[in-house]
């Protein structure tokens, strides 16, 4: 049976005030480092001419911030749904460019960004409402790049994804705070098509150069394209 879920209200539940301090450690420890390494791809497919740099869903600022560091020239905003998050992300930089808000309705003026980036939020949106919003407030000839997990395709993996969660969920009993989203995390994903969703969606509005790549046995996939 498929699972329909509401995004926004999934994402209110998943990220709190209860667990903002220790996401950080939790994204690291759970992907086993991998997170690190699929953002550095984002950050590796992004082009150096891009210098105004929207990132949604930006949580605690960690690709923010590794976007800064490695390019200081560029001008980064993050946006995220829940303040907690966002005093954490001030709490590392004090003169970051933040915003509350949703990804859906973007409190920005139309063709303001080179390029929007966002880690782990498709699963939580409307991707229709997405691109479109991202496509208003970029330039033109800007990109967007999103990643998020997958749902891998190799039955192999597909069990060990699984039993992974089965392990999830037996250490969710220390950690409280994540509990919930230990729980459901995985039937999020198997219900969730974010890849194609946004595929179609981005050849509905004539973005160009459309390209994704899976990582990590398939279980997370990075897409970019670029607003004509
Ligand atoms: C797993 S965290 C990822 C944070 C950050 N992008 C990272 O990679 O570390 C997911 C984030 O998405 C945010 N989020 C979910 N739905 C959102 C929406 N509609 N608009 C803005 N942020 C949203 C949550 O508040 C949360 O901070």
């Amino acid at each position: 049976m498929e699972l329909t879920y509401d995004g926004l209200r999934t994402a209110r539940t998943f990220f709190t005030f209860k667990n903002a301090s220790t996401y950080d450690q939790i994204v690291r420890f759970t992907t086993f480092g991998q997170d690190y390494h699929w953002k550095t791809q984002i950050i590796r497919i992004l082009s150096k001419q891009q210098m105004s740099v929207l990132d949604l869903a930006c949580g605690t600022g960690i690709l923010s911030f590794m976007l800064i560091d490695k390019r200081p020239s560029i001008r980064v905003i993050g946006l995220d749904l829940i303040c907690e998050y966002l005093q954490v992300a001030r709490s590392k930089k004090s003169d970051s460019l933040l915003v509350n808000g949703t990804a859906e309705i973007l409190p920005f003026i139309d063709e303001s960004f080179d390029c929007v980036i966002s880690s782990y939020l498709p699963k939580y949106v409307n991707i229709d409402i997405l691109i479109d919003e991202c496509c208003r407030v970029l330039k033109h000839g800007g990109s967007v790049i999103f990643h998020d997990f997958t749902y891998p395709r190799n039955l192999i993996v597909q069990h060990l994804w699984k039993a992974y969660f089965v392990i999830l969920r037996f250490m969710a009993k220390f950690v409280k705070s994540w509990n919930i989203v230990f729980f459901q995390l995985d039937k999020i994903i198997i219900a969730n098509n974010w890849l194609e969703d946004i595929l179609q969606s981005l050849e509905k509005k004539g973005f160009m150069d459309i390209s994704y790549k899976h990582y990590t046995l398939g279980t997370a996939a990075i897409i970019s394209a670029r607003k004509p």
